[in-house]
Formats: structure tokens, C-alpha cells, sequence
């Protein structure tokens, strides 16, 4: 058995770093090349980062690599990481799984029929401060979770302003800050909660972003089917470094999540078994407050998937469960269009009839526009 699994890594842009980073604790996870249509990006990060570069797609894919780690934006998911499937490659993608349920099918099908490991890249299921959280629920520390609100705030970069890059456009995100950074949250709290059964939504821009632009701030009202009800709030035009915030409440107490806390859990809890009574409680954790958090769940999410490889094992976060999060994001804007409640049922029907392709058609037009009244600088 070999020590370590070589990676290659398709983009290198922005995220890269911090798994990059994220790396260097984790002697199985063995970075060796890159490819990207960006010769530039390619040759910058390559010379940094001392890696074998490819121009050629079918090279790259083809080279001694045990797995293909892709960083690239939305709408290529599908297509890289099936290419990747279809030579034998295991692969790991950056979340969001992929704009639509009809490619999350695709490449669940594809990645199934080639035999390999496919995980998405969400690193909020791999931050040791969730894994704490999803441990205390289910040993029933706070009881059954009837009432939860959770937050992400981002700072906006230049990037945002400008219409020819990517990142927030309707059509190569698949949208803005409820695909972008929702989906973190929704993946996060149906592995706490379960399913979703209907959703409401409000989308708005502070930022005067181009029109190629979508939301950059939501707020995305959860009922889910064992009862209970949650707030996720979501902008990436706060003015404070990256952040996230998580606040469940249960019939037997009470648990709260900041990323910007060096501790970042606090418990309440009236279970007979709880380590302190009649008071908030912070266990140690493996944390810091961003970048930290980036380089520390992105680690061991890498780690963990390079010892499925080794190990011949399944990884236990699947596609499947990364699909949810994508439908999540899909009912949260169908219930924007809709301006009222809607059920995670009338998504399905829409799944089941026309495909999810078109929900984010007509998204633009229910966008409150804030950014005339605020005087948002960066
Ligand atoms: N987990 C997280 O917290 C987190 C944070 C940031 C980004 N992401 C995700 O990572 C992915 C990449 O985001 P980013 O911010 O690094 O984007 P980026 O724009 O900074 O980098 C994307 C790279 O992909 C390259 N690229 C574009 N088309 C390509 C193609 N056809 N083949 C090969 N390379 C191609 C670009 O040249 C660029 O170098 C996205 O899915 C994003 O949502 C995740």
C-alpha cells in the first residue's frame, strides 16, 4: 500500500490555497500537478506550489495521478469531474455539487458506472467544531432541535464588480450568494436535521454589481420535516472577515457556533449526562477564526478522502447527500420567484416534469435592489 495519494488538482484560482495550506498536517495528501486553461494562473501556481503543470486536459487526466481535485467555476463541475470518472480517476470537487439536480444525477450515474470515489469538497462537513455539533445531537445532548438560526458573512472582493468573472452570475455560479455560500449551510444542516420540507426566501443586492451580478444578501426561511424551523442568513458584502454562524435550540438545551470565536462551541445543556450543569460550556476543539478554519477543515477533508482511497472505503459524506444541499439552494430560489412558502414537493414536481434547469430563469427580476440607499465601500 503506498503511503500517500498523488493529487492533481484542475484550477488554480482562489480556494487552491487554502488546501494547499491545509495540506501541510496531512502527509497522505501528496499535491504533484496541475492543470488550468489559465496558462498563467497554471504557470504562477505551479512555480509557488512546485508542481507538475498540464496544457492538455487528456495529458493531465492520464498522468500518474490517484486523484483529480477540481476548483473551478459551477457550471464545469459536471463535465470535469466526469471526464476525470471516465479514466479511472478519483475525484473530489469544490462544492457547489453542480448548478441543477439533473447534473448532480449525471455525475452521481457516471462516478457509480466508473467504479471510483467521488466526494464533494464541502469543508463545513469536515470542520471539527460540526462534528462536534452533529455528535452532541446525536447523543442528545440539547435534545430534539425545534427552533435554529445560522449566518454567513463574506467580505466582497473586487472581483464582484467586475462582469466578466464568474463568480455570483446567473449563468456560469448558477447564482449568487444562496448557491455560492447557501449551499454550505444547507448541506451542514440537513446532515443535523434531516429533510427539508418547504422554504422561503428573499433575495437582495447591497452591492451595485454588474447585472451579470446575482443576490449578494438572502435570507432563507427552513421547515423541515421533523418540525424544526430555521433562519439562514447569508451576504458576502459584510464588512468583517469571513465568518459563520450557527445557533440550534433543542428540548433539552441549547447550542451555539461562531467561527470567529477561538473556541467556537458553547453548550447548555440539562441532559443527566452532560459534562457541566446550569451553565454555557466550551469543550477544546481543533479551531481558529479565518483563515484558520479554511485551512483546518479543508485538510482534513482532503486527508479523509485520500484514506477512502487507500483504504478502499466509501466516503461516508456522499453525492447524494451533497445533492440535497443543490436542492435546497434550487427550493430557496423557486420560493423567491414564487414570493410566498414553498414545498420542497412542488421542486420535485418541477424535477419530475421540465427538470431544475430553468428555476434560476426569472430569478433577476425578484431581487430587491438596496445598494441605491447604502453607502457600501470596499
Ligand atoms: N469551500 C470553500 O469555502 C470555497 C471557497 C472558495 C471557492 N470555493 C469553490 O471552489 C471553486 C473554485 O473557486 P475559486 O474561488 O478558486 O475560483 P477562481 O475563479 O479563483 O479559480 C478558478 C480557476 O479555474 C480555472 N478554469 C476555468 N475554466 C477552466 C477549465 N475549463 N479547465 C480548467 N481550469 C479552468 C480558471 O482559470 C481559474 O484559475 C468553486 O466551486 C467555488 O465555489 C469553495
Amino acid at each position: 500500500m503506498t503511503e500517500n495519494v498523488k493529487f492533481g488538482i484542475i484550477g488554480t484560482g482562489g480556494v487552491w490555497r487554502f488546501h494547499k495550506l491545509g495540506a501541510k498536517n496531512h502527509s497522505i495528501v501528496n499535491f504533484v500537478s496541475a492543470y488550468d486553461v489559465d496558462e498563467k494562473n497554471l504557470q504562477k501556481t505551479a512555480k509557488y506550489s512546485k508542481l507538475t503543470t498540464y496544457s492538455n486536459l487528456n495529458e493531465f487526466l492520464k498522468s500518474d495521478i490517484d486523484a483529480v481535485l477540481i476548483m473551478v467555476p459551477h457550471y464545469l463541475h459536471k463535465e470535469l469531474v466526469i471526464a476525470a470518472a471516465e479514466v479511472g480517476k478519483n475525484v473530489i470537487c469544490e462544492k457547489p455539487m453542480a448548478t441543477t439536480l439533473e447534473d448532480c444525477d449525471e455525475m452521481i450515474s457516471a462516478t457509480r458506472k466508473a467504479g471510483i470515489k467521488f466526494m464533494i469538497a464541502e469543508n463545513h462537513r469536515f470542520l471539527p467544531a460540526h462534528q462536534y455539533i452533529k455528535d452532541i445531537l446525536e447523543q442528545g445532548y440539547i435534545g430534539e432541535v425545534f427552533l435554529g438560526r445560522t449566518y454567513e458573512g463574506a467580505y466582497a472582493t473586487p472581483q464582484f464588480f467586475d462582469e466578466n468573472y464568474w463568480h455570483f452570475t446567473f449563468d456560469k455560479g448558477g447564482g449568487g450568494v444562496v448557491m455560492d455560500q447557501g449551499v454550505h449551510k444547507f448541506t451542514m444542516l440537513n446532515w443535523f436535521l434531516g429533510e427539508v420540507d418547504s422554504a422561503q426566501c428573499w433575495l437582495s443586492k447591497s452591492l451595485n454589481s454588474p447585472p451579470s451580478k446575482a443576490e449578494d444578501t438572502a435570507i432563507v426561511l427552513l421547515r423541515y420535516k421533523g418540525g424544526a424551523i430555521i433562519t439562514v442568513d447569508i451576504s458576502s458584502s459584510t464588512i468583517h472577515p469571513l465568518t459563520n454562524r450557527t445557533e440550534l435550540h433543542g428540548t433539552k438545551g441549547s447550542v451555539l457556533e461562531d467561527h470567529s470565536w477561538n473556541d467556537p462551541v458553547q453548550i447548555f445543556s440539562s441532559h443527566p449526562e452532560a459534562e457541566v450543569k446550569g451553565e454555557f460550556f466550551s469543550p477544546k476543539i481543533e479551531h481558529g477564526p479565518f483563515p484558520e478554519y479554511y485551512k483546518i477543515s479543508m485538510g482534513h477533508e482532503d486527508a479523509y478522502f485520500a484514506r477512502c482511497i487507500l483504504e478502499d472505503k466509501k466516503p461516508e459524506f456522499t453525492p447524494e447527500e451533497a445533492r440535497t444541499g443543490i436542492a435546497v439552494v434550487l427550493l430557496a430560489y423557486l420560493s423567491a420567484k414564487n414570493g410566498r412558502i414553498t414545498s420542497m414537493d412542488e421542486l420535485m414536481k418541477i424535477y419530475k416534469t421540465e427538470g431544475t434547469k430553468n428555476i434560476i430563469k426569472g430569478v433577476k427580476e425578484v431581487i430587491q435592489q438596496n445598494y441605491g440607499e447604502m453607502n457600501w465601500e470596499i
